[in-house]
């Protein structure tokens, strides 16, 4: 099939390089030139496991192309996917004008029957706004097709390639057949194809997101709870976690969730609730147990240190939202730098991802470190703020020959408390008693 991705962004690119492993024509549009001419050099534009070997095997056997021109991108093309972003706007509804404009320029484009499918989350709604912007623009037969993507960062490829499941919603029977037949290589091994109504699906992705986000404010809050009644989070969570109803995974408390979706997407379904006059309580309280959390470690270490961190000097392991991307949009890394430094600390971080954009954000605000044990060089204690595997068994002795004092203030829970105890180390974790 032939098919057109606009939007080279993270969802886009993903999307496209796996549609075209499956053996489709793919052409990827993007208006930034500089990113299109990187990517049709084979530079790839972010980071994600396993993405760059489908990449360049696709770019190589030319089943995937890259353009700036909309026009050239759709010539013949007979599904085309809007990957476009949908920043938060003003009063945190998503701002749809990027996927409008585009609908726009869409409509003056199409020269046949085409299926335009809606893949960048977006409020219930979007997808009637453009059918009408498009069909505005021409009398050529379209169908416009909600089609969530609930791939997570960090595991992309095999999210795409192994979907739990594919949500398409669509009125239209013709456009219905085609999507199946996209999609079918992927849910061989039966994960099902949800058809369904435009609104549904649209709304689908949002309750996602906003469910998964509730359980781990669920879970942060149990934390607190934990601390105060001298319970061990990790024993809750696994009580509660084997039942299967509540199912294990997302109760990990910790410092909070960050990246592209949760934040934004919680917010965007309030938003969305608000406008049809409802007052959506739980993801309220979800999102301000959120930004508790991310400075939830911060009192502690002030504590630690008699109210008085100034000159403090510390090591920070993780920078990134989440380990295996170099992603830190809303990551919690930041708020605890912003909240150090504004208490006269100093930092040296490392990540094995994300120094770069974290450069680029704050400078020379904070040092960077090669390793994660050039980070530890005199610093006064250290701080974890991502789960990155090279995190979980490090040397111990190193450590403890190269900080100052021997205390670590853990916001991901990496380590068991009885081994920290057997260490030698102050410990401080979340939902656990402090290792004193
Ligand atoms: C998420 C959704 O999982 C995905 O389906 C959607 O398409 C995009 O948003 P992503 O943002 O890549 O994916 O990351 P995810 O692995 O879901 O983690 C989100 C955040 O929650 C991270 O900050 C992570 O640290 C945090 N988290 C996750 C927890 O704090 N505890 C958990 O138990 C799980």
């Amino acid at each position: 099939m032939k098919i057109t991705i606009v939007g080279t962004g993270y969802v886009g690119l993903v999307t496209g390089t796996c549609f075209a492993e499956s053996g489709n024509q793919v052409t990827c549009v993007d208006v930034d030139e500089e990113k299109v001419n990187k990517l049709r050099n084979g530079i790839i534009t972010i980071y994600e496991p396993g993405l760059e070997k489908l990449f360049q095997r696709n770019l190589r056997d030319k089943r995937l192309h890259f353009t700036t021109s909309l026009a050239d991108g759709i010539d013949d093309s007979e599904v085309v996917f809007l990957a476009l972003p949908t920043p938060p706007g003003a009063n945190g509804e998503a701002d749809l004008s990027y996927v409008l404009q585009v609908a726009e320029q869409l409509g003056k484009l199409l020269k046949k029957y085409t299926v335009v499918v809606a893949k960048s989350t977006v409020p219930v709604g979007t997808c009637a706004k453009v059918k009408e912007t498009i069909a505005r623009q021409t009398s050529v037969e379209f169908d416009v097709v909600s089609n969530p993507e609930f791939l997570r960062e960090g595991v992309a490829v095999e999210d795409f390639m192994k979907p739990d499941r594919v949500v398409i919603g669509t009125d239209s029977e013709r456009a219905r057949k085609i999507m199946y037949e996209l999609y079918a290589p992927f849910v061989r091994q039966g994960n099902p194809i949800l058809f369904m109504d435009i609104p549904s699906a649209e709304l689908t992705k949002y309750a996602a997101n906003a469910f998964l986000a509730m359980k781990i404010s669920f879970m942060n809050e149990i934390a607190i709870l934990c601390e105060k009644l001298g319970a061990n989070v990790d024993m809750v969570r696994r009580g509660i976690g084997s039942d299967t109803r509540i199912g294990k995974r997302f109760l990990f408390p910790g410092i909070g969730y960050g990246g592209s979706c949760f934040p934004k997407d919680v917010q965007a379904l309030v938003q969305s609730a608000r406008g049809v006059g409802y007052d959506f309580k739980i993801l309220q309280a979800v999102m301000e147990v959120n930004e508790r959390q991310k400075t939830y470690l911060i009192p502690s270490i002030l504590k630690y240190f008699n109210g008085d961190i100034r000159g403090k000097r510390f090591a920070l392991w993780g920078l990134a939202f989440k380990p295996n991307t170099d992603d830190i949009r809303e990551a919690p890394s930041l708020y605890m730098i912003r909240e150090l430094l504004a208490h006269g600390a100093t930092i040296r971080a490392f990540d094995p991802e994300a120094i770069q954009n974290v450069r680029k954000q704050l400078g020379d605000q904070i040092e960077y470190a090669n390793d994660q044990y050039h980070c530890l060089e005199n610093a006064d204690g250290l701080i974890i703020a991502t789960e990155w595997n090279e995190f979980r068994l490090p040397d111990f002795e190193r450590m403890r020959a190269l900080l100052r004092q021997k205390v670590i203030f853990d916001g991901r829970n990496l380590f068991e408390l009885e081994k920290m105890q057997d260490e030698g180390f102050h410990y401080i974790s979340i939902g656990r008693k402090p290792v004193l």
